[in-house]
């Protein structure tokens, strides 16, 4: 069978490798402590659980509208008042997860000719998503000396007719660095200046920054771009649901309206019982939040202070996400070729599975997920520290 050209397009994740390689030593019966996981360790609140058998007992499980129940539009669209945007119902349209909605959004936006900047270290899904809608993307690289962050001077210089999207992740999947308000306003003064450019605001790790309630949005923070903005956020990693798979987006209602005819004809509606389940979580006293966050501000301390005295590494301090994105160039190409081979040795010596840089365009970090237990975190960096240091000898 013949398979579309569209597909070859994509390569598939370097990541893979590594933790299909951890998946199998683990079913081996081999100690593994894996740093790979892209999600919260804890459960679901159990108020949301509620939601969700009630909405069972009450018999909401037929098709819903496309873009989402109009209650859920509604709480949604209320609770970005508290992030200092007024976002009105038809502005908002759920889809099967964040991934979902930004894959929507390519596909409605994005065709042959657009070219989009993609700050790097970048979440691996953007580009392949951009390939697929038949666009092109440009990685510009942002580096530690800058928190990883693009700065207005850099994008001026970028940006030209030809130019037609930019992305941004704050909190960042995988730096876990956070742009502040004022760097956000900057920004939108340069965009406001090229309006052709369409920007994508992935604010999926929002409500897990640890300087504030919540992190500084764009949209808020330089308001005459909201009709360039389109804005993502979800379920999956502020309130522990990633397997309910339930993201949104907001963005101007003509767009919001094509997504939701793309949407009608691949998926419809996401599942109706996630959907009743969702405006209980926007019902959630923050307390319930702010604890998990916590438990996370702990752990993030507890692994940069760990990775910080392995000889030659140097990790920045994550302000939200719950990734550590530290520096292991020191072993590049002194012992290791790339980064792969050295989270290969990592694996096979320490028995500890982390992700390489490499796959988030940033080759000789690792991404450490610290969604883990203290113990784990306190073994698994110990352990990485003595295989490394066994090297140096
Ligand atoms: C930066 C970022 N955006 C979007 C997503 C998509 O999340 P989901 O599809 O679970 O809502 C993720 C998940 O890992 C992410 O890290």
């Amino acid at each position: 069978m013949k398979l579309a050209n569209r597909i070859s397009l994509v390569q598939p994740s370097p990541t893979l490798a590594i933790t299909s390689k951890a998946k199998s030593m683990q079913q081996q019966g081999i100690d593994i402590i894996s740093f790979g996981a892209g999600e919260p360790d804890f459960n679901t609140p159990e108020m949301i659980c509620d939601a969700a058998k009630a909405a069972l007992d009450a018999g909401h499980t037929r098709y819903t509208p496309v873009p989402g129940i109009p209650p859920l539009r509604e709480a949604i669209a209320k609770d970005y008042t508290r992030r200092g945007r007024s976002v009105s119902p038809d502005e908002v349209m759920v889809s099967v997860g964040g991934k979902h909605a930004l894959y929507n959004a390519t596909q409605v936006l994005f065709e042959k000719g657009d070219k989009i900047l993609i700050p790097s270290p970048f979440w691996v899904s953007y580009p392949a998503q951009i390939l697929l809608a038949g666009a092109d993307y440009i990685d510009v690289p942002c580096t530690a000396e800058h928190d990883f962050k693009l700065t207005p001077e850099r994008l001026e210089a970028l940006l030209d007719d030809s130019i037609t999207g930019l992305i941004l992740c704050s909190p960042s999947n995988p730096t876990g660095s956070v742009y502040s308000k004022e760097e956000l306003a900057e920004l939108g003064a340069v965009i406001a200046r090229h309006p052709q450019v369409v920007v994508f605001f992935d604010a999926m790790y929002d409500r897990l920054y640890y300087e504030g309630e919540i992190a500084p949005d764009l949209v808020a923070s330089c308001p005459e771009i909201a009709d360039q903005v389109l804005t993502f956020n979800g379920f999956s990693k502020t309130y522990a649901m990633t397997g309910w798979r339930l993201g949104y987006t907001i963005g101007p209602k003509k767009v919001i309206d094509a997504m939701s005819k793309l949407q009608s004809q691949s998926t419809s509606n996401p599942t109706s019982i996630t959907q009743y389940a969702a405006v209980a979580a926007l019902e959630l006293d923050d307390m319930v939040i702010d604890e998990m966050k916590q438990v996370f501000k702990e752990r993030r301390d507890l692994i940069v202070n760990a990775l910080e005295k392995i000889p030659g590494v140097t990790c920045a301090t994550p302000h939200g996400a719950f990734y550590a994105f530290p520096d292991f160039s020191h072993y590049i190409p002194s012992h290791f070729a790339d980064d792969m081979e050295l989270a290969n040795f990592l694996l096979d010596e320490a028995k500890v599975a982390l992700v390489p840089g490499s796959a988030f365009g940033a080759p000789g970090y690792m991404r450490l997920s610290y969604a883990t237990s203290d113990a784990l975190i306190e073994e698994g960096v110990a352990r990485i520290h003595k295989a490394l240091s066994s090297l140096e000898k």
